[in-house]
């Protein structure tokens, strides 16, 4: 088993590039089924969820290919198979992404239901409204769910009971080749949102309303394959700045689009960061004192991310002040606390909001990531511990975050990945 074994008390001083984003590489992968031919994707990072989908992709006949460091081609022109293999498709949720784009090209696909996960139980019900309101049946047994439209599908009005990211994502997908116009309402606004839909309109499809709650989409007859470069990952980023604050140090990460930084910056300014825009793609944060505890609730975008809401704990761990953090968006993403405990924090869960008691200390012990954004939320905890501390579970970061461990000894944190019996 491998682990980081990080000794704490140095400040993170130097910069990062960030890499291209998780939340915006999976859907336009699934997306690149719609075309006829080969896309060609840039900036996409070198991620085990990346490697996964790519899989999922291989299974049913694309070529998809490593060109260089970053980038991928995605010939989606042989699929022939509508039903990725189960052992796949349980490896990762996102995998579900590749049914609206099936049920648009193909007009059938069956796979296994994608699996909860640490953080909830994470349903497909909204997916599945979208697809059968566009005109698909659907058909639930034995632990797979089958989509099916033989005769194509059609544009409707489609409200979404909650803005989900990937409900938006595969109604989208589903809609670009469907007869007549299709409404999302109550969509989802994350910047990923947009950047699907920047790519399937630069492959010919005609979408309006992208980044905000109603999204118009008129179905075309063909979409043509394009080169496109994936937006940054603005939790990666953020991440990477609530490592500055943490640790008293400064840190500045590049390629980012600061827009889309706005919620974690407001929050990390009010604990009394200095955060500031180095210029349109770079965006930098250094510790004030001991930074001051906030209150913080989670949101669709715009509002607070939840994939930032473990980082944010961590840093309220050793803030002056109580803090109370509602998780609003999942409903068991405080796998991280008993975690924090170990390391000597002060949180106390009240139903969806964790209450945590600021500490001027945490000590080093050995935990474990329970997901991606829990086991970099206790790396960034032990980089201001004291003593050493022992992270164990590190397959969760691997699936989120591009040399996680490498990226922190290069901003100076003692650090090291080590295996152990
Ligand atoms: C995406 O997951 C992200 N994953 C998540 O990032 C992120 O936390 C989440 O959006 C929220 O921003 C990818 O993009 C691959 P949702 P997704 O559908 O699409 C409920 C990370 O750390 N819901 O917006 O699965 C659901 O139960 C990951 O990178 C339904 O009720 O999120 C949850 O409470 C973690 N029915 C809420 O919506 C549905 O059909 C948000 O889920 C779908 C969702």
């Amino acid at each position: 088993m491998e682990i980081a074994r990080i000794r704490g008390g140095l400040p993170l001083r130097g910069k990062v590039r960030i890499e291209g984003s998780k939340n915006a590489v999976l859907p336009i992968i699934a997306a690149s089924i719609l075309a006829d031919g080969a896309c060609v994707l840039r900036d996409v990072p070198r991620l085990d969820d990346v490697n996964s989908i790519r899989d999922v992709m291989l299974s049913l006949g694309a070529d998809i290919r490593q060109l260089g460091a970053r980038s991928m081609l995605c010939d989606t022109s042989g699929i022939r198979s509508s039903e990725p293999p189960y052992e796949l498709v349980r490896r990762m949720r996102a995998s579900f992404l590749v049914m609206g784009p099936l049920l648009a090209k193909l007009g059938y696909a069956r796979m296994s239901l994608p699996g909860g996960c640490a953080i909830g139980s994470r349903p497909i019900d909204l997916h599945l409204k979208g697809f059968v309101q566009l005109g698909a049946s659907v058909c639930l047994g034995n632990g797979y769910v089958q989509v099916a439209a033989p005769r194509g599908l059609y544009g409707n009005r489609i409200y979404l009971d909650y803005p989900s990211v990937g409900a938006t994502e595969n109604t989208m997908m589903a809609a670009v080749l469907a007869r007549g116009s299709t409404f999302i309402e109550n969509a989802a606004e994350e910047p990923e949102i947009v950047d699907l839909a920047n790519f399937l309109s630069n492959m010919g499809a005609d979408i309006r309303g992208a980044g905000t709650n109603l999204v118009r989409i008129d179905g075309v007859r063909r979409l043509q394959p394009v080169e496109y470069t994936v937006i940054p990952d603005r939790i990666e980023a953020g991440t990477y700045l609530v490592a500055a604050a943490i640790s008293g140090g400064e840190v500045f990460v590049e390629n980012v689009v600061p827009e889309h930084l706005k919620p974690v910056m407001a929050k990390l300014r009010e604990t009394g960061a200095r955060v500031y825009e180095q210029n349109e793609t770079a965006v930098a944060a250094s510790a004030g004192r001991r930074p001051l505890a906030v209150d913080i609730k989670t949101l669709p975008y715009p509002g607070f991310p939840t994939d930032m809401q473990p980082q944010m704990m961590a840093l309220m761990c050793v803030a002056c002040g109580t803090s109370i953090i509602t998780e609003s968006v999942f409903e068991n993403r405080f796998m991280h606390v008993p975690e924090m405990k170990r390391m000597g924090a002060h949180i106390k869960i009240e139903g969806r909001s964790a209450i945590v008691r600021g500490a001027p200390r945490v000590w080093g012990a050995q935990v474990k990531a329970t997901d991606l954004r829990a086991g970099a939320a206790l790396l960034l905890l032990a980089t201001r511990a004291e003593g050493v501390t022992e992270v164990s579970g590190l397959e969760h970061i691997d699936r989120g975050y591009v040399d996680f461990v490498p990226k922190l000894r290069s901003l100076g944190v003692d650090v090291e990945r080590v295996t152990v019996t």
